[in-house]
């Protein structure tokens, strides 16, 4: 049966979003105590900005496989996963005993280890790569990805999409959510900075196009010709809950980016290893010049990592200024690049890059647990927590709909569909809100943010799904029954 949507009743939501607040609060006594101690000490009570919700974050004490435990003894399965970084599910008991030994053995040495070349050969066979680097999160393989295309390409400017994240560097801390009402016109959106404290002069480098909208790019690049460096994207828009390319959007994209000599970079932090083997570049079939991977790949371990077309990543040598290292990379066979725009070398550095905790945490990840045969049945169990989540909306008229890519969902409450941050007017925060809490009050935990979305692991289980739409359909049969 397929109930018409629903005119929900708005105190209804805020009768079971104060009840439900209420009950959170009761049940989190820990967790309050604890945040009010770490606001005397961290600004907003947390380490990262994203952590913070109202009225207090729930603060963790314990995790394994599938599940995860607050500081009051509470336990809640987990969908969230560390904004998805834990496709492999947490503590795998492969990776626990890994890391382990690496523990003993010494986690930094800053020297080169085996581990960090078997994982970037494993990285190029997933994304039919050239080269790799390595980094310590996704913010910044962005950067760096941003950097080697510029100095490849000579030029200064970067493409970026409205609603897209890309990490807290200044150059990308632009548009990801901005107020409508400096958004600009969709033709030559504005770059909007998403933060105090960052120069005028830095972003004005960073131009903005709107998700979706090929020919609105076609004529921003028009605009901008010889001068953008690189296209910036994440291939499925995950930072504003699930928003997919339109078909043909990438394939246009990469069409756009070689049309005007510039560097398209897929940004797969969200959906490296996780929407395939290959991530977004296998599941979607369009090949990017660089691409980002973080999260996922290091299996809850911090990692980052670019990497891509041998050409381009070769332009990454020494340090500007430093001879006798530079003639020591060419005595090792590798040609020097040739860079377009009269620059040399481009800097890739960093105290932890390829340290041995990391390289063993990623090796284990993708080679141990994140296998070929782990993504048909990950799929398999988003593709029924989302027909299940749909089911519950088609039968209760709540008004949403439930997407998945992958192995990443959600359920989007908004009352038409998603297709880039314009079109997103509508979503109704307050009935994310009293969702989020009537799940976690029974046990099912989701991102605390309508602009994230579950992720499944390889230790969720069948009755994992089962109790999450068990749930779901009490909460939408309540706010509408
Ligand atoms: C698509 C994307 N890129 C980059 C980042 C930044 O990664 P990190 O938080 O590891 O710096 C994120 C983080 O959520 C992301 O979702």
């Amino acid at each position: 049966m397929t109930v018409t949507r629903q005119e929900i009743d708005r105190a209804r939501i805020e009768e079971i979003g104060a009840r439900e607040e209420a009950s959170y609060r009761r049940r989190t006594q820990k967790s309050e105590a604890l945040f009010r101690r770490a606001g005397e000490s961290m600004p907003l009570g947390v380490a990262s900005s994203f952590q913070a919700y109202d009225p207090y974050p729930l603060f963790m004490g314990d995790a394994r496989g599938s599940r995860i435990w607050d500081v009051d003894g509470n336990e809640y399965i987990d969908f969230d996963m560390a904004f998805g970084v834990l496709a492999a599910g947490h503590s795998h008991p492969l990776l626990a005993e890994a890391l382990q030994r690496r523990v003993a053995n010494g986690t930094c040495y800053t020297f080169p280890v085996e581990d960090g070349i078997t994982l970037a050969e494993e990285i190029r066979a997933r994304f039919n790569a050239g080269f790799v680097r390595f980094s310590n999160s996704g913010t910044e393989a962005t950067m760096d990805a941003i950097r080697v295309a510029r100095g490849y390409t000579g030029r200064e400017k970067i493409i970026k999409f409205e609603g897209g994240y890309h990490g807290h560097h200044d150059d990308v801390l632009v548009s990801i959510q901005p107020p409508r009402d400096l958004m600009g016109p969709i033709e030559s959106p504005a770059t909007v900075p998403a933060s105090a404290g960052i120069p005028r002069s830095r972003i004005a480098e960073t131009v903005i196009a709107p998700f979706n909208e090929p020919d609105i790019l076609a004529g921003i690049l028009e605009a901008h010709a010889g001068e953008i460096a690189a296209i910036l994207v994440e291939p499925v828009q995950f930072n504003i809950g699930v928003v997919p390319p339109e078909p043909g959007f990438l394939e246009r994209l990469r069409e756009l980016a070689d049309e005007h000599g510039a560097v398209l970079i897929f940004d797969e932090v969200k959906t490296g290893v996780v929407l395939a083997w290959g991530g977004a570049y296998e599941h979607f079939g369009v090949q990017p010049d660089l691409f980002c991977l973080a999260k996922s790949i290091g299996g809850g371990i911090p990692i980052g990592a670019f990497g891509g077309k041998r050409e381009i990543m070769a332009s990454i040598e020494t340090l500007e200024g430093t001879p006798a290292f530079a003639e020591g990379a060419a005595g090792s066979g590798m040609e020097r690049s040739t860079i377009p725009g009269g620059a040399t070398r481009v800097a890739h550095l960093g105290t932890f890059n390829g340290n041995p905790l990391s390289m063993t945490a990623g090796v284990v990840t993708l080679k141990e647990i994140l296998t070929k045969d782990a993504y048909p049945v990950l799929n398999a169990m988003a593709d029924r927590l989302t027909a299940g989540s749909q089911s519950v909306i088609d039968d209760t008229g709540l008004p949403g709909y439930a997407i998945n890519v992958g192995p990443k969902g959600c359920v989007m409450f908004t009352p038409e569909r998603v297709t880039s941050y314009r079109n997103l007017v509508d979503l109704d925060a307050e009935l994310w809100a009293a969702s989020f809490f009537y799940l976690a009050n029974r046990g099912i935990l989701l991102p605390p943010g309508p602009d994230d979305q579950w992720t499944l692991s390889v230790q969720h289980s069948d009755a994992d799904i089962d109790r999450y739409l068990e749930v779901f359909g009490e909460f939408a049969a309540e706010l509408t029954g």
